[in-house]
């Protein structure tokens, strides 16, 4: 029944007109019973479906922004990312659920969402709550072929990949700048939006990786800065506090899945960061200006000049050395606030 809700919701997005009860029943070989169950179970769900007689039915308007796993799979047109999905309405945290995926066997590309996560995790051992109908909490399953060493540039791939579709999401109109603050932060209007986990889990040889995940959290729908935690309010923004729409997650997730799935090809054609650089420089905040490296053997200032191929941070330090930074180890400021 499942699929069948997925499938009907899917057909009746992409052709965009009336589809007949009939064609329905044909599409899918089940009974007129069985497609009536599954537009009820969707009008219930939140989505407004016309139905005419003589003519069938019609998904009349998109509903602002319901995420389930029917939304989501009926979505996409990715070739391997999120071609299987598990979604919770609630759960621990998204990259655990991945971790345990990669344990399981699931398939490269697998992803996992949430609406809430009650023990999301941040970088640095830090917290990432989510609440209801809030944020974009997603992660990625991968099993990379490569060499251990070049999985960090994985976030950097996906920071892209966020930054392009808010980017798609925005309209002109809203005059809205998103940026990346290095290595995988997405600023819009100079405050965060969304920050990435990526972890790695060697085989049991220690000598290949098993797989990666990659999350991220996306503040898409939080209404008032009083919706984020105590510690980042003053730094962090969402997609409706900047633009005063309500977005869908879904579809923002569509989109990331897309581009990601493309910048991933991109990557693999070389395994590092020389193809994809210029783009993530495009967006890279702060190219030119003074940087804080918050290095724990020492912090010093610098000028970024931008990522090499690996992605690491190019900093010319006062004395004119160029530091490369990488990501694992440091965090990098602005001199002056957030970003
Ligand atoms: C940061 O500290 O900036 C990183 C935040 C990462 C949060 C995301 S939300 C989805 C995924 N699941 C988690 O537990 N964390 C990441």
């Amino acid at each position: 029944m499942k699929t069948d809700k997925t499938d009907i919701l899917a057909l009746l997005r992409n052709s965009g007109d009336y589809v007949s009860g009939q064609q329905l029943c044909d599409r899918f070989g089940v009974t007129r019973t069985a497609v009536w169950k599954v537009i009820n179970q969707l009008k219930e769900e939140g989505y407004e479906i016309e139905s005419v007689s003589g003519r069938g039915y019609r998904l009349a308007e998109e509903p602002g922004d319901i995420l389930s796993e029917s939304e989501i799979v009926s979505r996409l047109h990715t070739k391997w990312a999120g071609r299987k999905v598990y979604y919770h309405d609630e759960t621990g945290s998204t990259n655990n659920d991945a971790k345990r995926c990669g344990e399981e066997g699931d398939p490269h590309g697998t992803v996992v969402v949430a609406d809430i996560q009650n023990a999301g995790k941040g970088r640095r051992g830090r917290g990432w709550q989510t609440l209801s109908g809030t944020a974009l909490a997603f992660t990625i399953l991968l099993r990379p072929e490569f060499a251990p060493d070049r999985a960090s540039m994985l976030t950097l791939v996906m920071a892209l990949s966020v930054a392009e579709a808010v980017e798609e999401v925005l309209t002109d109109a809203e005059e809205a700048v998103t940026t990346i603050k290095w290595p995988n932060d997405i600023v819009l209007n100079k405050k965060k939006i969304c920050g990435m986990l990526t972890e790695m889990t060697m085989t049991p040889e220690m000598d290949e990786i098993q797989y990666v995940v990659v999350g991220a959290g996306v503040n898409v729908n939080n209404a008032v800065p009083e919706e984020f935690q105590e510690e980042i309010r003053k730094t962090a923004t969402s997609l409706k506090i900047e633009t005063g729409r309500h977005i869908s997650r879904a579809g923002l997730l569509e989109k990331v899945l897309l581009r990601f799935e493309d910048n991933y090809a991109v990557f693999l054609e070389t395994l590092d960061m020389s193809r994809l650089r210029e783009a993530y420089e495009r967006h890279l905040q702060g190219i030119g200006g003074e940087v804080r490296v918050l290095d724990p053997a020492g912090e010093y200032t610098g000028i970024s000049h931008g990522i090499d191929d690996k992605g690491e941070l190019i900093v010319e330090r006062e004395n004119g050395e160029k530091v490369l930074v990488y990501a694992g180890e440091v965090s990098v400021r602005g001199l002056y606030g957030y970003v």
